[in-house]
């Protein structure tokens, strides 16, 4: 079964062999058709082939769907007190994890798995059509073996981050934690996982710790990526380009010799607005990076405690406004840059033999994501092929 989708006033294919030749590939008045789950044709409405149905998309903008390469959606409890501390002046550290992790601990499988599927719909109405997510909350054995369970089954893309603090039983044995982790943890939660992860920051695990950490979980299988300068500069992002990381996240405190050890990689720096948004942090400034040539996605880091949104569209409209992302750059990095993060071909690209995953908007124009910010503008997601989502109902 063919869908031809036409009458799409701007249709944004991140490649740029198409349209306007720019990196998001834009083709004005233009038409694709879905076969199956994935994408059989692109190009202008003028040239489109028949199909066996016909969705007019009435002259708006299609875009990508989103791919959100970082998230942390298996945990208990919120943390809306704390975020209220914050904005009355309290700063932000690694610590409020634990209050996170004692909630998640005490919670059962069928409380976090209701909490991850809520979290999973809300990703896929803001027009997230691909999303990591990590352990990070349990940090026992069987509680991280059972979150990263639970991940599976919402997404391929789940991330073992039993190295996300050290929790408060160990607060005297940190040598002892690490053994766990890169031990027993490891063993229990590599099946569930495709990717290791360490927050390597201030409070959090120093560098040598981080490269033990990586280094077990490369030797199990996983690939790496980490968060890294957060909350202050440290070697966290030169140690993902060392160990050749998918990605490192956050980049906050990037410096001048990160930005350099970065350009020159296959290790994509992942901006997380959110998270400075939510803790009145500094800007990372993407031109910076951007300029030196490093490749950069956006991402939600949704979390209860540093960046609790699914909103890929808020995302872009704060990047746009305080990070010095262009419109394009930042459709760029949440669409193709996420994709590149997770080091997938399949998504981020509308063209012919990817996956048939796309966000039809409420606007003429992909720039209105930052040019309207809070206006709910995903209209239709389609996913795999299949109009998972739509807010009207055409024929
Ligand atoms: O990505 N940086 C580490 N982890 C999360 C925050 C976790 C939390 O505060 O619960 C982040 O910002
Ligand atoms: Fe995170």
């Amino acid at each position: 079964m063919t869908t031809l989708y036409t009458d799409i006033g701007e249709l944004v294919t991140n490649d740029p062999t198409q349209g306007d030749a720019s990196p998001l590939g834009i083709i004005a008045d233009a038409a694709l058709v879905v076969d199956g789950d994935q994408i059989a044709w692109v190009g202008t409405r003028a040239d489109a082939p028949d199909a066996d149905r016909r969705i007019s998309c009435g002259g708006t903008a299609v875009i990508p769907g989103f791919v959100d390469s970082h998230a942390h959606l298996v945990f208990a409890g919120e943390r809306s007190a704390e975020f209220a501390a914050r904005m009355s002046g309290e700063p932000y550290g690694a610590g409020g994890i634990s209050s996170t992790v004692a909630a998640t601990r005490a919670a059962d499988d069928t409380v976090l798995k209701v909490g991850v599927e809520r979290l999973a719909a809300e990703l896929l109405r803001a027009g997230v059509t691909t999303f990591e997510t990590k352990s990070g909350y349990g940090l026992t054995v069987v509680d991280e073996a059972r979150c990263l369970q639970i991940a599976a089954t919402v997404t391929d893309e789940t991330t073992f981050l039993g190295a996300h603090v050290v929790p408060a039983e160990f607060r005297d044995d940190r040598a002892g934690y690490i053994d766990l982790v890169v031990g027993d943890m490891l063993d229990a939660c590599a099946p569930a996982a495709s990717w290791v992860d360490v927050f390597c920051d201030r409070g959090a695990f120093d560098v040598d710790e981080a490269r033990h950490i990586l280094t077990a979980g490369m030797a199990a299988g996983l690939v790496p990526r980490l968060h890294a300068g957060q909350l202050g500069p440290s070697g966290g992002i030169q140690l993902g380009v060392d160990l050749g990381a998918a990605s490192v996240d956050h980049c906050t405190y990037a410096t001048d010799a990160d930005i350099e050890a970065l350009a020159g990689s296959q290790t994509v720096a992942t901006l997380l607005p959110g998270a400075e948004f939510s803790t009145r942090a500094p800007w990372p400034d993407a031109k910076r990076l951007l300029d030196a040539g490093v490749t950069v996605a956006l991402a939600t880091d949704c979390n209860p405690g540093s960046s609790f949104t699914t909103s890929m569209s808020f995302c872009i409209a704060v990047a746009v406004r305080d990070m010095n992302f262009t419109p394009a750059q930042a459709l760029w990095s949440a669409t193709a840059g996420g994709a590149a993060a997770l080091r997938r071909s399949d998504v981020g690209v509308l063209a012919a033999g990817r996956r048939a995953d796309f966000v039809r908007l409420d606007a003429p124009s992909y720039v209105h994501l930052s040019y309207r910010p809070g206006v709910p503008l995903v209209r239709d997601v389609v996913k795999s092929g299949q109009q998972e989502l739509s807010r009207r109902v055409e024929s």
